[in-house]
């Protein structure tokens, strides 16, 4: 019973207080978006991290998640667990690891998925602006 009432309150105060939920404003700099759904149930999760260039560290985070209580609870718990890494370090986040920490159910183990889907998507997003960018950069003069 100790157990059921830990994963709820772990569980219920990333519910009720979310963090980091909302988006970066359209042409901020150094962002990748990960927008990813869940074929099982149909929710869906977008994910941005803010990149700073120069040291390849996550410096800011932020979701908006429609979907249920789990998949909230993991994008919450995954938007703090990432600040401050490389994207390597982040990338390599398994949902396993977000599931155990927040004591998801079998069942929802998916839900803890589509965090894993949206990080590693935001990061592939942030690596291919980059290279796009620097395909683009025209040597002046
Ligand atoms: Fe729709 Fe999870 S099945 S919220
Ligand atoms: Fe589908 Fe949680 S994301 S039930």
């Amino acid at each position: 019973a100790n157990g059921v009432r830990f994963y709820h309150e772990k569980v219920i105060n990333h519910f009720e207080k979310p963090r980091n939920v909302g988006s970066f404003p359209k042409n901020e700099k150094g962002v990748g978006t990960g927008l990813v759904g869940a074929p099982a149930c149909g929710d869906v999760m977008k994910l941005q991290i803010k990149v700073d260039d120069d040291t390849g560290k996550i410096v800011d985070v932020k979701f908006k998640t429609f979907g249920c209580g789990s998949a909230i609870a993991s994008s919450s718990f995954m938007t703090e667990r990432v600040r401050g890494l490389t994207l390597e370090q982040a990338g390599q986040i398994k949902n396993t690891e977000i599931a155990k920490e927040l004591s998801l159910p079998p069942v929802k183990l998916h839900c803890s998925m589509l965090a894993e889907d949206a990080i590693k998507s935001a990061i592939k997003d942030y690596k291919s602006k980059r290279v796009a960018a620097a395909a683009t950069t025209v040597p002046s003069g």
